[in-house]
């Protein structure tokens, strides 16, 4: 959470930050701000989205070479001016931006106070750059010094760039458990929280670790570890384009990422499903199969959208390789305590690959002998490398805050995974991988085919958008997919939505249905087709609305849903690759009905680098 740019090099700054600042608002969007070392350092920030800033500064003619940005997720204050980075130390020698949050900001507050500092916001931030200042007055020491210092005695996690008066040509950077790129440029450098501010300038890339400090200057980048050693920069080459990170005609990211599905589903498969050999190549499973084949147990470890991906995998690796899988909240598991040991693998979900929970819960499990699979999204993020092994999903870059494209490439790697590993274990028959197989390679058709269908869920839409709650059920494999429709439903429309497991609907939620409340069922045909028809049955007689997502041709319920949504027709396992995109489509448009910013969501970012 909370973005931030930095520039050096012989463009004017401003532009460069502000528009980075634009490509990383889905980081944070409650306030920004911008710093400039021209003949001194002027600051500008202020409460709103970037588009204020950018108007409010409209007039500004910046020429400086060096700056600063930040876009801001609240953690420590509400959103205001002053609580807007970037912060200056009381000295104004010292400016700096800071996405993380500092743990022990109030005992460290507690001692600058004692020292006569004064604070004008009620941010941690504000606390660190004066940490820092007064380390560097107190030893008279360089200002990289005095980060070494101070960021050894800060608890939590942190990236920071940090600017110094009387040093115009240079900025210093540190970082422990935010992300942090550094662009490499011809006499120019950029920093950012990923790569998307950079892209449009180079292509080559720096992913700073934890515990690094970086100084950089327009012709060198320096990385030094915290004992001050220095450290070889790896040159990375981006495989990103800046279409990727652009609407490209659509109305929102969220709706253009939707629309993305066939193409980034068709990416997560190249290279790996090869239909002519019937085979599948899974590099970070075949490097270490068996881990896999002999897995004791199997822990899942996510949050939000990507846990829900996990819980579709439970059922995947359960059915075809016979291990046992646990699906945990990242949140919960990093703090209770977990028996975990060698013999368990975790395989950690996430799109951003920054996700603070998820991100500290598989260092503990590495801690304690557990063998790493990451299924990450963003290339080189902190979650791919610490992973043992893992496998990229390929989705490409999702902008939009709501997590759609990534969800379906995160279900089509797990069901790769859950077909691999029961092939190798000789749990799953050759004819029924070869079946599977053959049912994985239509998927990207099969998506294509079910988004055509979008003007029938925009009627639907315009049905139910002013509905105060809904509930959506499913059975099986599409439990989880419940799970995700109210999800989505909630961020996107601020909608009350709940997710169920149809048949718990007796156990106390059927109380709820009245003729006003929506339930959307999730009532493909599989396994529990018959069941599910009873849940409907069962709703009608309460005058419940029901909406229903159904295979193709499906008359029986069709002729008792008050809508239908169809999907085509596909293994019960795959299904919840087809029966969430008519939920997706549904939050998306209900969402615009109702007149909201359905690409950021209010209180809510893309990045959880907080925990
Ligand atoms: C919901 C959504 C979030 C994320 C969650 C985990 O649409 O996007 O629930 O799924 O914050 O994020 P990642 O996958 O980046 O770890």
């Amino acid at each position: 959470m909370c973005g931030i740019v930095a520039y050096i090099g012989s463009r004017p700054a401003f532009p460069v930050i502000l528009k980075g600042l634009k490509r990383l608002e889905y980081r944070g969007y409650d306030s920004s701000g911008i710093a400039l070392f021209g003949e001194e350092v002027a600051c500008f920030k202020r409460k709103g989205r970037v588009a204020e800033l950018e108007a409010w500064t409209e007039s500004v003619t910046a020429t400086a070479h060096v700056g600063i940005g930040h876009t801001r997720w609240a953690t420590h204050g509400e959103p205001s001016d002053a609580n807007a980075h970037p912060h200056t130390s009381n000295s104004g020698r010292l400016t700096l931006v800071h996405n993380g949050i500092i743990e022990n900001y109030a005992s460290l507050k507690q001692e600058l106070i004692a020292k006569g500092y004064t604070f004008k916001s009620e941010t941690d931030t504000e606390v660190l750059v004066n940490f820092i200042e007064e380390i560097q007055q107190k030893n008279e020491s360089t200002l990289e010094e005095a980060m070494r210092i101070a960021l050894k005695r800060v608890v939590g996690a942190y990236v920071i760039i940090v600017m110094e008066e009387g040093f115009p040509e240079r900025l210093i950077a540190a970082r422990k458990g935010s992300p942090l790129v550094i662009g490499v440029g011809e006499g120019e450098h950029f920093l950012a929280s990923d790569a998307s501010p950079i892209i449009e300038y180079t292509k080559r890339v720096i992913y700073v670790n934890d515990y690094e400090l970086a100084i950089i200057s327009k012709d060198e980048i320096i990385l030094k570890n915290l004992g001050n050693e220095p450290i070889t920069p790896y040159i990375q080459q981006l495989d990103m384009e800046l279409a990727q990170i652009e609407k490209g005609g659509y109305d929102h990211f969220m709706l253009k990422e939707i629309f993305d599905q066939p193409a980034s589903l068709t990416d997560c498969l190249r290279g790996r499903l090869d239909m002519e050999n019937l085979s599948l190549t899974l590099k970070g499973v075949e490097d270490h199969l068996s881990v896999f084949t002999q897995a004791k147990r199997i822990v899942i470890v996510a949050c939000g959208t990507s846990w829900h991906a996990g819980l579709v995998a439970e059922y995947m690796i359960e059915t075809l390789c016979r291990i046992p899988v646990e699906v945990e909240y990242a949140s919960e598991f990093r703090y209770r305590n977990p028996v975990i040991g060698p013999g368990d693998v975790i395989i950690a979900i996430s799109q951003s690959g920054e996700t603070a929970d998820t991100l500290v819960a598989i260092e503990r499990a590495k801690e304690q002998g557990a063998f790493i699979f990451g299924v990450v999204n963003a290339v080189g993020s902190s979650i791919a490398r610490l992973s043992h092994s893992g496998a990229y999903t390929h989705a490409g870059p999702e902008i939009g805050v709501a997590s759609t494209k990534a969800f379906t490439a995160q279900l089509t790697v797990l069901a790769m995974m859950a077909m691999k590993i029961g092939k190798e274990k000789g749990t799953l028959s050759s004819d029924e991988y070869n079946r599977y197989l053959a049912e994985l390679a239509q998927i990207p058709a099969k998506v294509e085919k079910t988004l055509a269908t979008h003007e029938q869920v925009k009627a639907v839409a315009a049905y139910y958008a002013e509905a105060r709650d809904f509930l959506f059920l499913g059975r099986g494999y599409n439990f989880p997919v419940a799970l995700e429709g109210a999800l989505k439903l909630k961020e996107i429309s601020y909608i009350h939505a709940e997710g169920y497991p149809a048949a718990e609907m007796k156990h106390g939620p059927i109380a709820l249905v009245d003729e006003n409340l929506p339930v959307l069922f999730i009532a493909t045909q599989d396994a529990y087709y018959e069941k599910i028809v009873s849940n409907i049955q069962e709703i009608k007689a309460r005058k419940g609305k029901v909406i229903a997502v159904v295979t193709e041709g499906d008359t029986l319920i069709s002729s008792m849903a008050d809508h239908v949504l169809e999907v085509p027709a596909v293994d019960e396992l795959l299904a919840p690759l087809l029966s969430v995109l008519p939920t997706q489509l549904l939050s998306y448009y209900i969402g615009v009905l109702r007149g909201l910013d359905v690409d950021k969501p209010r209180n809510l970012a893309k990045s959880v680098t907080v925990e």
